[in-house]
């Protein structure tokens, strides 16, 4: 249980992530519900803001490795967690996926997302263009869910505060009822968060959630400085869970904080104990930790997450060319221009990381494109933040016109033809959307569920949890 707040204090928020982002940046996104259950309720008693759960690449990872119904994970989650808001990241116009979809699985898939348990919706677009994230704004409050719209953190000449104050408030208007400041690659520093903060609580007047990533070594003290200029929420991973590429720690948080006027007043003993049940699970998943025991210099020398360093290096290794990395690393942020400055987060991180290896590799920049770059300069991901270089895009594209529009208005609706190709093998409606999202994966789950070779053993899991001395490790 939380402690009460003083006089003259302001409670600060903890948002958890163990459940979602940590092990996505640390585990692969390998952490398998087995190894959340038993910690569900004691994490409940925490009294945290919310708890990230769900959305961004563990959708596809519980189909594609865990062989997990990434639906019956979100109920399971939600039946134990009874006082505590789940919160999920969707990617717009992209869901959980790597491309736009239709509105019509759009619509369908924040409502089953909001029916099976997700209270807060976080929504972000890699290129904060909007427009690609209208539907999902407007389905999620419609549904009841509160909106919490991202903006995401990145530095290039056309990203000023002034930037993201409008993108934030363009949110406001389209129903967000909190903003979320997303620095994915642990770029944001101290200074500039505080300067961020207070200018989008001024101007645009509504709660501020910051998220970091601890790559650069930065994030405790960003926090520390949005905290002291008016943000109401950061996220952080039970220590075992966080640092890194994760999120700094729950604990030094708490701790730091006990002693401003900003107390979260969450119980330093509980953490622990939480954070020791990580500990011993995260040892199960040594063969996808990938954490890094020491700040990534690179990111503060050329600004982009630490995934995508580590991406190249696997890349190049395979091309025996691991000697280029430094040029890859030279060439990211002059695709970066060439694109118009996107934020790198996914999808844009795979569509300027992949050009950049191709453009050293071919040894002439622009040689070879990638299917997404051409998709790119044609319009379809959305609207740069910066115009794009128009040589670079009369060398992709030719004379073909850009389209204008929100991309999604392209698309034909997706949901009939999804529920035909799964009704031999459906057992809920949500299938329906496994399918839309991820056809080919979602299709070899779901005759597998039906062969009954999937799936976790639920009852298994809740005879272990009754059973005290087995505790956390169902077998
Ligand atoms: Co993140």
């Amino acid at each position: 249980m939380r402690r009460e707040t003083q006089a003259g204090e302001r409670r600060v928020g903890i948002t958890d992530t163990t459940l979602r982002d940590a092990h996505q940046s640390l585990l692969a996104t390998r952490l398998k519900t087995e190894d959340m259950l038993p910690i569900a309720e004691m994490m409940d008693e925490v009294g945290y803001h919310s708890l990230e759960v769900w959305g961004g690449a563990t959708f596809d990872s519980c189909l594609r490795f865990l062989r997990e119904d990434p639906w019956e994970r979100l109920r399971e989650l939600r039946k134990r967690f009874k006082r505590t808001k789940l919160q999920m990241l969707l990617r717009g116009q992209n869901l959980v996926g790597y491309k736009h979809y239709p509105d019509d699985v759009v619509e369908e898939f924040v409502k089953r997302a909001v029916a099976n348990g997700i209270d807060i919706m976080r929504i972000f677009d890699a290129l904060n263009d909007v427009r690609n994230m209208e539907k999902a704004i407007e389905v999620s409050v419609r549904e009841g869910a509160h909106v919490q719209a991202t903006v995401c953190y990145t530095i290039s000449p056309v990203h000023d505060t002034e930037h993201f104050v409008r993108v934030a408030r363009d949110l406001k208007d389209m129903g967000a009822q909190s903003i979320c400041v997303k620095d994915m690659a642990g770029i944001l520093s101290p200074v500039k968060a505080a300067e961020l903060v207070s200018s989008l609580k001024e101007k645009v007047g509504l709660p501020v959630q910051v998220h970091c990533h601890y790559t650069s070594g930065m994030a405790a003290m960003t926090y520390l400085k949005a905290v002291e200029a008016g943000a109401d929420a950061i996220d952080c991973a039970a220590s075992s869970m966080a640092l890194s590429t994760s999120q700094p720690a729950a604990e030094t948080m708490v701790a730091v904080l006990a002693e401003t006027p900003y107390d979260t007043g969450l119980d330093l003993d509980l953490l622990a104990k939480i954070a020791e049940h990580f500990r011993e699970v995260r040892k199960k998943y040594g063969e996808f930790d990938v954490a890094s025991p020491t700040v990534d210099v690179k990111v503060l020398q050329y600004q982009i997450p630490g995934g995508m360093i580590s991406n190249f290096i696997s890349q190049l290794s395979q091309q025996n060319a691991l000697d280029k990395l430094d040029e890859v690393l030279e060439e990211v942020p002059r695709v970066r221009k060439d694109l118009g400055y996107p934020p790198l987060v996914t999808p844009s991180s795979q569509i300027v990381g992949a050009q950049a290896v191709l453009n050293v590799l071919a040894g002439e920049r622009y040689k070879m494109v990638t299917n997404e770059v051409r998709a790119y300069f044609k319009g379809l991901y959305g609207r740069p933040p910066a115009p794009v270089d128009p040589e670079v895009q009369r060398k992709v594209i030719g004379d073909e016109r850009p389209i204008d529009g929100r991309p999604a208005d392209l698309l034909e609706p997706g949901l009939e033809e999804a529920k035909r190709a799964v009704a031999p093998y459906m057992e809920r409606p949500e299938d329906v959307l496994s399918y839309a999202l991820f056809p080919n994966v979602a299709l070899d789950f779901l005759k597998e569920r039906q062969a009954g070779a999937t799936g976790v053993d639920y009852n298994l899991v809740e005879e272990a949890e009754q059973d005290g001395g087995v505790g956390y490790y169902p077998a």
